[in-house]
């Protein structure tokens, strides 16, 4: 396994790879990788003959008053799980062979990115798109592994590469749980022992929102406010949003009468988690 930092290293690479035709998988991560992220690789190494993982806390993705700074990191422990995995290629770099001084282009996808998280976060898709843009270009892979778990980000991202006629397929892959449920996250390294514990409750919303769409409900509503009462039993819980939406346009549903994802957010003390289920109309 070749770990770089430079994009030229990168386009070496790619450039002999493609030379020799290989199909190349690529995982783009901030780093600080769990079983999510290596569900992932397990996925780009069973579909591609050579797997790329790149390992980069994007600025521009986050917000002024976000975790930036504080965002976990372990490259020594990320480089172990890569070569486990079987990963060809590490790309690492610094934020400065990423965006120099005069950086002044930006991916913007609008609709998509108007409600869930993108209304809560401002310009944080912006990021996002821009820096998978600039690492598909650097990569050049024949296919892209996402998470599940960010459903809005997958969604955002098989938008723009549908607009801008990327040749790359994206794959997304299914929320990794622990074994109480919580789905794996970097972030979840920042709770505290009792934060860990209610930090089920996201879990547990989602559980019972299924049982009761299970029994036939349909009222967004009844559901919002079953899920907002499991919530609301942790103190250390507060909610940022759940919200109903169209599986395929991200708009506000009020009735279950189509393919819909429900995503939440919600702070246990101060670290913001998301989890999603979706509901496919068809069998229900
Ligand atoms: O999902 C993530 O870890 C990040 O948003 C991504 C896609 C690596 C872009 O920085």
């Amino acid at each position: 396994m070749k770990v770089v930092t430079t994009i030229k290293q990168v386009r070496e690479q790619v450039k002999s790879w493609h030379q020799s035709g290989a199909s190349i998988g690529l995982v783009p991560t901030m780093g600080f990788l769990h079983e999510g992220h290596q569900s992932l690789m397990a996925a780009a190494k069973k579909d591609n003959q050579k797997v790329i993982v790149t390992i980069f806390v994007n600025p521009i993705q986050f917000g002024p008053s976000e975790d930036l700074a504080s965002y976990p990191r372990d490259l020594q422990r990320d480089k172990i799980a890569c070569e486990k995995m079987g990963v060809d290629l590490i790309f690492c770099p610094s934020t400065d062979e990423m965006y120099d001084t005069h950086f002044s282009s930006y991916v913007d996808v609008n609709g998509l990115t108007d409600a869930l998280c993108g209304k809560r976060r401002p310009g944080h898709f912006k990021g996002v798109c821009t820096v998978v843009t600039k690492l598909f270009n650097i990569t050049q892979p024949d296919r892209a592994y996402f998470g599940q778990k960010d459903a809005q980000q997958l969604a955002v991202i098989k938008r723009m590469v549908k607009d801008l006629n990327f040749n790359i397929e994206i794959i997304g892959c299914p929320i990794v749980r622990e074994q109480d449920g919580l789905a794996k996250s970097s972030r979840n390294s920042y709770l505290s022992e009792s934060e860990r514990l209610a930090a089920v409750c996201l879990y547990q919303a989602i559980e019972s929102a299924n049982s009761m769409i299970k029994q036939g409900e349909k009222s967004v509503a009844t559901i919002r406010t079953a899920m907002q009462d499991i919530i609301a039993k942790q103190s250390l819980a507060k909610i940022d949003y759940i919200e109903f939406v169209d599986l395929q346009t991200l708009t506000s549903v009020e009735l279950l009468e189509q393919d819909s994802l429900c995503a939440l957010a919600v702070y246990i003390g101060k670290t913001r988690l998301i989890d999603n289920f979706i509901y496919y109309h068809y069998y229900s």
